[in-house]
C-alpha cells in the first residue's frame, strides 16, 4: 500500500497526511518507509503481522524499490527465530535481547505484539511524525510506537508509550525507548565514560558476537561513569569527513541502558532505554507508559557531518533558547570556595564589570544557618542566605550588583540535603535512605526523594521563593552532586506503590518541577551543572540553556573534554571557565574557552595589568565572533588523540566568515616541527580569504607572514599553518571572505 502526503499550506502547521491501515488480511503486507531528507528507515510487516525493522541506510529514489529489501536480506532465520522486530516481546517467538518485558495481570510473562494501523502526520514542513500501533493479540495491550522525524537535520526522536488495555494491572520488566537493527560488514561502536574530573573518555571497539552493554545505575549524577551518548560505525571506524556513522542518545536525566547485540546473523540490534536493573513498573488497567526519547541521526559523510545535524537539530528543537544569546560571566566557585560574604562579593562585582563580563556568578557557600553552609558538610538543603556571610540577604546582592552595572546570578543545588541540616531534622521521610540501615554519602550529602509530590512542591518552592523574591535575578547554576544510595522511599512505601518505581518516579518528579520552574519562569538562563558534567542530557537541556562539563578546568584537559562533547551538543551550551587550575598562560586558557561559552572563575585582583588588558580586549574579540561559535557550523580539522596539537573552526552559513583554534597539546619535540598545515575543510571553494591572527596578548605580534588573500580551494586542499610551537601553544585565526 503506498501514500502520498503534499505539504501546500505555507506557514500553517497542519495535518496534511493522515493514514490508518488495517491489515485485515494475513497478506496484507504493510510497508512504512520513514525518509529524512538524505535517509530512510523501513519498517515493514510479514505474515503473521509481527513489524520488523529492514532496512536503514541512504534514502531510495524510487520508493518502489523498498518493497525488494527484503528479499534480498539475510535477516529471516530457518528455524523460525525474528531477529529484527521493530519492538521484540519477550516470552514468546523471541530469543535474542527484548524491548518489552510484562508480566500479565495473570501472571503469564509472555507478550506478542502484532501490527494494527499506523498514521503519518507533517506537523511543519520539517517535521514529520509516524506512530505505529502494535497490540498483543490475547492481552489487547498495546504498544504505539512513535517516530518523529526531522526531515532537514536528518534526526529521528523515537519513543513507545505502553498502554494496559488488561483487565488487571500488569507489571513490566523492560520497557525500552528504541529497538533498531542495522545490517553491515563491521560495527565501531565508541561509548564516553569518565569520573569526575574525567568526563568524556572516548573508547572504541569492535562489536562482537554477543551484547555489549554500556548504562548507569547511580539514579542522580547518572553520566558520572557512562554518558547516555554512543557514536556507531558501520562497516569501517568512520572519521571525521569519511563512512557511515550513527550518533545516538538517550534524552533521559537517570539509569540508562543501552544494549548493542550482534546476532548470530552478523546483524546489529539496538536497543535503548530506562535501565530496567531495579526498575520493574507496575502499570494499572487503562493507563500508558511513555518512555523517554531515544535521539539519533546518520551520516554517510563522516562523523563531522553528523555532529551538525544533531547540533542544528539540538539549537533549533531542543535546548532552550538554542538559537539565541549566551551571557559571559565571571564565577566565584575557584576563586573564593565557601570563603566570602557581601563586601568580597560586592568588591568580585566591581571585579567582574572591571573585566568586562554580563554576570557575576555566586556558587556553592551562600546559605543555611544553624548548621552554614562553610564546607561542604552542612547545610544543604536550609536555602535561607547565611545571615552572617550575607547579613542584608540575596536582594542585596542583586541591587548592589546593578549598581555595579553587572547582572546577577546563583547557585543551587534543591534536590540535595546534608544529614547535618534543619531540613534532615525536620524531614528525615523526605530522604531517600534505608532506614534500618547505616546511611552511605556521596560527597557528605543524601538526595531528597522526589518521587514524593511534597518533596516537588518543596524542591519548587526553593525556586519559585528565590526567583519571585528576587526578580532580578539573571542566571541560575543548578547543581547535583550526589548519586543515590541505599535507594529507598518512604513516600512510594506509604502510599502501598513499588519501591522499584523509584528511580524511574525520581526522574519524573525531577522533570515535573523543572516543568513548573519553566512555566513561571521561562527565560531565565540557566546552566545544568553535576560535580563537573554528571548530568548532561537532552531531556534535562529543554530546561536548561547550557551546561558544565567538567569541574576539571585544566586547558589541556578541556581541549579534549570539550572536544569529546562536541560530537554530540553544540558548542553554545558548553561552559568553558577561564580558572588557575594550572598554570597554563592565560592567552591558552582563553583560547580554549572561547570555543563554547566563555566564562571566568578567577580571581581578577590577582591578574597582572596585561592580563586583565589582555582579558577585557579578549572579551571584545569573543564578541566580535561569539555569533560564529554559537550558532555556526563546527568543523574538527585535528584531533587532539591524533595529532600534538587540536584545531577546529567554526564558519557561518554562507561561508563568507570562519574562526579557527588551534592548540598544542603535547609538550613532546614532535611540536617543534612545525605541524603540517591545517585543512580549512568547510569553507567555500569558490570563495577568496583573508586570514588573520586575533586575540593576541599585549606586546605580542602575530608570526604570521603572507596576509594576502587565498583561495577557498587552497586553504581546503593545501591548508594554512597557523605556526604552533612551544613559543605559540594557541593560535586564534579569523578567516574572512573578500
Ligand atoms: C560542583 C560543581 O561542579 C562546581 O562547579 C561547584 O559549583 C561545586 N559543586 C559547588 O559545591
Amino acid at each position: 500500500m503506498k501514500t502520498q502526503f503534499n505539504f501546500y499550506a505555507k506557514g500553517l502547521f497542519l495535518l496534511l497526511g493522515l493514514m490508518s491501515i488495517l491489515s485485515s488480511k494475513a497478506n496484507d503486507l504493510v510497508i512504512i518507509p520513514v525518509e529524512t531528507a538524505h535517509n530512510a528507515l523501513l519498517l515493514q510487516t510479514d505474515a503473521d503481522k509481527r513489524l520488523l525493522m529492514t532496512y536503514f541506510g541512504a534514502k531510495l529514489a524510487d520508493r518502489d524499490d523498498y518493497k525488494l529489501i527484503s528479499s534480498q536480506n539475510n535477516q529471516a532465520d530457518g528455524n523460525g527465530a525474528i531477529s529484527n522486530h521493530a519492538y521484540t516481546p519477550a516470552g514468546t517467538w523471541n530469543l535474542l535481547e527484548p524491548a518489552l518485558t510484562i508480566t500479565h495481570s495473570d501472571g503469564n510473562v509472555s507478550t506478542e505484539l502484532q501490527y494494527v494501523s499506523h498514521t503519518v502526520q507533517q506537523t511543519t514542513p520539517d517535521i514529520k511524525i509516524v506512530s505505529i500501533i502494535l497490540q498483543d493479540p490475547v492481552y489487547k495491550t498495546t504498544v504505539e510506537l512513535i517516530l518523529k522525524v526531522y526531515i532537514d537535520e536528518d534526526v529521528i526522536e523515537q519513543w513507545s508509550v505502553i498502554t494496559n488495555h488488561e483487565k488487571g494491572p500488569f507489571t513490566m520488566q523492560k520497557y525500552a525507548s528504541a529497538n533498531l537493527s542495522f545490517i553491515a560488514k563491521n560495527y565501531y561502536l565508541t561509548h564516553f565514560h569518565g569520573a569526575w574530573a574525567r568526563e568524556m573518555k572516548p573508547e572504541q571497539t569492535m562489536l562482537t558476537h554477543g551484547i555489549k552493554t554500556i548504562d548507569s545505575k547511580l539514579g542522580t549524577r547518572a553520566n558520572l561513569f557512562e554518558h547516555p551518548v554512543f557514536m556507531l560505525s558501520l562497516d569501517k571506524p568512520a572519521t571525521e569527513n569519511d563512512g557511515k556513522v550513527i550518533l545516538g542518545t538517550l534524552a533521559w536525566s537517570g539509569n540508562f541502558r543501552m544494549d548493542f547485540e550482534v546476532d548470530p546473523s552478523h546483524n546489529l540490534r539496538v536497543i535503548s532505554g530506562i535501565n530496567p536493573f531495579q526498575s520493574e513498573y507496575p502499570l494499572a488497567t487503562g493507563k500508558e507508559f511513555k518512555t523517554p526519547s531515544f535521539i539519533w541521526t546518520f551520516s554517510d559523510k563522516g562523523i563531522g557531518e553528523a555532529s551538525r545535524q544533531l547540533h542544528r537539530w539540538a539549537c533549533n528543537y531542543r535546548i532552550l533558547d538554542g538559537n539565541g544569546s549566551r551571557l559571559t560571566l565571571l564565577n566565584n566557585w575557584e576563586a573564593t570556595y565557601f570563603d566570602f560574604d557581601q563586601e568580597k562579593l560586592v568588591a568580585l562585582f566591581a571585579d567582574g564589570k572591571k573585566l568586562g563580563v554580563d554576570l557575576f556568578l555566586l556558587d556553592d557557600g551562600w546559605f543555611a544557618n544553624k548548621y552554614p553552609r562553610n564546607n561542604d558538610r552542612a547545610g544543604l538543603g536550609d536555602w535561607k542566605p547565611n545571615a552572617k556571610k550575607l547579613p542584608d540577604g540575596i536582594s542585596y546582592l542583586v541591587k548592589e550588583a546593578a549598581n555595579a552595572g553587572i547582572k546577577f546570578g546563583i547557585w543551587v543545588e534543591p534536590e540535595m540535603v546534608n544529614p547535618k541540616s534543619e531540613l534532615y531534622e525536620t524531614h528525615p521521610d523526605w530522604v531517600i535512605r534505608q532506614s534500618e540501615r547505616p546511611e552511605h554519602y556521596f560527597r557528605n550529602q543524601l538526595v531528597l526523594d522526589l518521587s514524593n509530590p511534597q518533596v516537588q512542591d518543596y524542591v519548587f518552592g526553593i525556586m519559585n521563593n528565590l526567583l519571585s523574591k528576587n526578580p532580578g535575578i539573571a542566571f541560575i547554576k543548578w547543581d547535583c552532586n550526589s548519586v543515590i544510595f541505599n535507594a529507598q522511599s518512604t513516600y512510594l512505601q506509604k502510599t502501598n506503590q513499588k519501591q522499584s518505581q523509584l528511580y524511574v518516579d525520581y526522574v519524573r518528579g525531577l522533570y515535573n518541577v523543572l516543568e513548573r520552574v519553566r512555566s513561571a519562569y521561562p527565560t531565565v538562563p540557566m546552566m545544568l551543572c553535576s560535580g563537573g558534567g554528571g548530568r548532561v542530557d537532552y531531556e534535562a537541556l529543554k530546561y536548561f540553556t547550557e551546561y558544565w562539563p567538567s569541574d576539571n578546568t585544566d586547558p589541556l584537559e578541556r581541549v579534549f573534554i570539550q572536544w569529546n562533547y562536541s560530537y554530540f551538543y553544540p558548542a553554545i551550551a558548553s561552559c568553558n571557565h577561564i580558572t588557575d587550575w594550572s598554570k597554563v598562560s592565560l592567552k591558552y586558557r582563553t583560547d580554549v574557552a572561547m570555543m563554547g561559552k566563555m566564562g571566568y572563575d578567577i580571581v581578577v585582583n590577582n591578574l597582572s595589568e596585561n592580563e586583565l588588558k589582555f582579558s577585557q580586549q579578549a572579551l571584545k574579540t569573543y564578541d566580535s565572533f561569539k555569533d560564529l561559535v554559537w550558532h555556526g557550523d563546527l568543523h574538527r580539522l585535528a584531533s587532539p588523540d591524533e595529532n600534538p596539537y587540536a584545531s577546529l573552526m567554526f564558519v557561518n552559513g554562507d561561508k563568507s566568515k570562519a574562526v579557527v583554534f588551534n592548540y598544542v597539546v603535547s609538550n613532546r619535540f614532535d611540536i617543534t616541527l612545525s605541524p603540517t598545515p591545517i585543512k580549512l575543510i568547510g569553507l567555500d571553494p569558490t570563495k577568496k580569504y583573508t586570514v588573520k591572527e586575533i586575540n593576541l596578548f599585549p606586546g605580542k605580534s602575530s608570526t604570521l607572514k603572507n596576509q594576502t588573500a587565498f583561495s577557498g580551494d587552497f586553504l581546503i586542499k593545501n591548508g594554512f599553518n597557523p605556526d604552533l610551537n612551544q613559543h605559540r601553544t594557541s593560535v586564534v585565526l579569523e578567516v574572512t571572505a573578500e
